[in-house]
Order: C-alpha cells, then structure tokens, then sequence
C-alpha cells in the first residue's frame, strides 16, 4: 500500500466550514465556500467523474477514467494488481492530495460540485466520504475514544456516549465491546478492530464510505460480517469497495468497475477503466474479453 494507506488523522474532521449554517454572510464575510449540499433538484448521481488522470511525479498511473456512481449503492472496483483501483479511490475525497508527487486532472464531481475546485475544503470533504483501509488502523487509545476522537475534534454537541453506541451498535460491535469500552483497541481481534474503523468512519455522520480491500485481512466469517454490515449501511451510505476478491464483488455489489494495465505509447504501465455496469451483468456477460479473462481468473 502507498504511504496513505495510514492517513489516519488526515481522515477527521476539524472544522465543518463548509457546514450550513456556519457561513458568516454579514457585510465582512469571506467570500462563501462552494456548497457540498445536495442540490434542489432530483438527485442524478451522487459522483460524476470525468475525465479522470492521476500522475505519480512523470508516472501517468491512471487514464482517462469517467463514470457515474449512484447514491444508496455499492460499488465495487475491481481489477489486477496495479491497475490504479486504490489511486481512483483516493480521488474521491482527496486522499492522493496527502502524497506529494500525485497529480489529479479532470473531474470528480460530488452532487454536482467539483471536488478539486477552488475553495474546497478536503478536510471537509473527508469528513463527508470518510475511508476505512485494508489493514485496521485503530487508534492507540480505547475503544471508545476511537468513536469519540473524531466527533470531539468537530465539536459534537449531542452526548458522545450515545454516539459512540450507536456508531459500534451500527457496525455490529456493540455486543461484543460494551464492557469493555475503557480497554485499548488493540486488544481486539483484526475483524473487530475493522468493524471499529467503520464505526469510527460513521461516527463523524458521512455521506459515502470508501473501503480499500476491508477484508482481505479477515478470516471468512469476519469478511462475511463485514460483506453484511455493507448491507445494511447501503440503507444510508454509498460505498465504493475495491476487492480482489470476485465473489465478494460479486456478491455485495450493485455495479463493478473492471480496470486493467495497458501499455501507453511511453510504454508505461497505466490503469484504464474497461467496462463498468451492473455487478451481474459484468459476472455474467460482460461485453469486452479482458473482463471475461479478469473474473474468469484466466489472468490477474
Ligand atoms: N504513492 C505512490 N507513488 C508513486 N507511484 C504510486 C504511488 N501509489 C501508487 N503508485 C503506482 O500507481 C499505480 C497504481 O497503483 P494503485 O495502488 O492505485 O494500484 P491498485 O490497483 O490499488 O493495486 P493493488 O491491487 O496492488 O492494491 C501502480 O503502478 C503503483 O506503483
Ligand atoms: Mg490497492
């Protein structure tokens, strides 16, 4: 994994500037912050990338990637080792801003709003789109300071007791922790502590969720927990998971994005998004060989 594959407190919030309400519009005020607010009208998609290249320093790591992504789903990206599946997941809340050689060209909108415009705050925009990584990243702290932190930091006014049992209750590890809220996070299994890193994601009450690989550290029945707790987050939250994992994409899915390395006329390995659709039509008939090759496991 690259070096923000840790990005732990780049991930909470500080100040929600961009929150309604906390606009100052009196005669001094700093000219407004583009708004990351639903528009008025029907919602379309909740993301609309277009266009999508990310650099590496000189290295064009990923190409020309557009696509939709809806809210209330799962998506899944999926593809070889390489093909820039963690790279795409990083633009969509400005994680590959924390490494300093990534360049981004093109746009990702989020309901509507260009992510990369000017005056976007991506403190705030990681605060919306918050990220859970494939090793567990608890904090070195208790249990339930892994919940509070981040809410704490934003200044969360509502009782942080009940937050920190709802988020743990929501992905189901409440039962299993409740008396021991005071003891390190450490101290719990991979699986648990990964369902901590999702209720500390959903603690700080984001819009979308992005998941890099989340189970491939987990024995399969932690990964099925997990694969169910995405289930009933999809009521409320979009998520974006990259696996290498085909039947859990499969499995949990609404649509897949299959990427893969193609040789650019440098003659360097870039990412390109193939084929994206619905999941079971990508598992079942997908319309370009490479895909075939990729889910059929004849390559990657
Ligand atoms: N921080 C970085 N600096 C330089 N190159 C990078 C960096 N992160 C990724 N790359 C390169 O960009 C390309 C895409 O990497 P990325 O991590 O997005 O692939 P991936 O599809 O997630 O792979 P994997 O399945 O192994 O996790 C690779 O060639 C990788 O070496
Ligand atoms: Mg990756």
């Amino acid at each position: 994994m690259p070096a923000t594959g840790d990005g732990r407190a780049e991930v909470l919030p500080t100040e929600p500037s961009l929150a309604p309400g906390r606009v100052d519009t009196g005669p001094n005020a700093p000219e407004a912050a583009p708004e990351l607010e639903p528009a008025a009208a029907p919602e379309t998609n909740l993301f609309e990338v277009d266009g999508l290249n990310v650099y590496y320093g000189d290295f064009h790591a990923v190409r020309d990637v557009s696509l939709p992504i809806r809210t209330r789903e799962i998506t899944a990206l999926i593809g070889p080792s390489g093909c820039g599946k963690s790279t795409v997941l990083r633009c969509f809340n400005r994680m590959n801003d924390l490494i300093e050689t990534a360049r981004v060209v093109g746009r990702v909108a989020y309901h509507g709003v260009d992510l990369y415009g000017e005056g976007i705050d991506p403190v705030e925009v990681r605060r919306r789109i918050g990220m859970v990584f494939q090793k567990p990243n608890p904090f070195p702290k208790s249990i339930y300071d892994n919940i509070a932190f981040g809410p704490r930091i934003a200044g969360y006014d509502g009782s942080l007791d009940e937050l920190v049992e709802e988020s743990l209750e929501r992905a189901a590890l409440w039962d299993e922790v409740k008396d021991k809220l005071g003891e390190s996070a450490y101290a719990l299994s991979g699986g648990q502590q990964q369902r901590l890193c999702i209720a500390r994601a959903i603690a700080t009450s984001p819009d979308v969720l992005l998941m890099d690989e989340p189970c491939s550290a987990l024995d399969p029945i932690a990964t099925m927990r997990i694969e169910e707790l995405m289930q009933e987050l999809k009521a409320d939250y979009s998520i974006i998971i990259v696996t290498h994992n085909m039947q859990q994409a499969a499995r949990v899915s609404d649509r897949t994005a299959f990427f893969n390395v193609q040789l650019n006329e440098t003659g360097q390995r870039t990412g390109r998004l193939v084929e994206f659709d619905e999941t079971g039509q990508i598992f079942t008939n997908p319309s370009v060989q490479a895909t075939e090759d990729y889910i059929t496991g004849r390559f990657g």
